[in-house]
């Protein structure tokens, strides 16, 4: 509630002082995210492990807002650049064994648990997965911004995750998983490695889910 109150006031304060500045000339668009930049940071507080650094846009960030708000795409090179930047961060898994366990996988993909301000640092989080995607045929209950990852691995012909001709799914899908923007500068997909939100091994457990032939997600 004191939150809220907090945020109107902020918001009165703003509206205020756009209608002073809308007297003489118009508020530029960098004056304009400022301002918006104050009012969230006025809303929110750091709260355990949950920062206001968290309100800190990056490069990506900002570029990819700026695109979207001119209903362009991204130009070319920026593109390309984030998406080498953003390549450059995967932590390949050791000894190139990239499958755990489907079971154990499908948990994961189905918890959406971690990193609010109750959570202590370091304690595991779920993928969240199956928010944005379909991925196994029992589960019903899922979000489409994400493609759907039913038949992940068959549909790419995957037969032996191990055999080389499956080497570049493999890594590819590791590579989406752990960093999403190394693909796609803009993706709305959260980083599960690069932002510490899965660590290896759920992150191979993720991976067999998609991609082991005994998983259901491929029969
Ligand atoms: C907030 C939504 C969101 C969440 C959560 C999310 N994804 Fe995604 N994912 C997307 C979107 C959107 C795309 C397609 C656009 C893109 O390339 O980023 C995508 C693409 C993918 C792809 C590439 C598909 C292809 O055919 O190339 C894979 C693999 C994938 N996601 C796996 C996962 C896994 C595994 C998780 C859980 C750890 C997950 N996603 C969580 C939104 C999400």
């Amino acid at each position: 509630m004191k939150k809220q109150s907090k945020f109107i006031i902020a918001g009165t304060a703003t509206a205020a002082s756009l209608l002073l500045v809308g007297c003489t000339t118009l508020p530029s668009s960098a004056e304009l995210d400022k301002l918006t930049m104050d009012v969230a940071k006025a809303s929110f507080r750091d709260q355990g492990i949950a920062k206001t650094d968290r309100l800190v846009l990056d490069d990506a960030n900002r570029e990819c807002m700026v695109a979207d708000a001119s209903g362009k795409p991204i130009d070319e090179k920026v593109a390309k650049s984030i998406e080498a930047a953003n390549m450059a961060t995967i932590k390949w898994p050791a000894g190139g064994y990239y499958l755990g366990d489907w079971k154990q996988g499908e948990r994961i993909a189905q918890n959406g648990r971690g990193l609010t301000w109750s959570d202590s640092a370091g304690s595991s989080n779920g993928g969240n997965c199956y928010n944005c995607h379909q991925i196994s045929k029992e589960e019903i209950s899922y979000g489409t911004l994400g493609p759907s990852l039913y038949n992940y691995g068959k549909i790419r012909g995957v037969k032996n995750p191990y055999a080389p001709e499956s080497a570049a799914v493999v890594q590819y899908t590791w590579g989406k998983i752990y960093n999403s923007r190394a693909y796609n500068a803009c993706s709305q997909m959260p980083r599960a490695g690069h932002k510490g939100i899965l660590n290896e091994e759920q992150m191979k457990h993720i991976m067999a889910l998609l991609l082991d032939p005994n998983s259901p997600v491929n029969k």
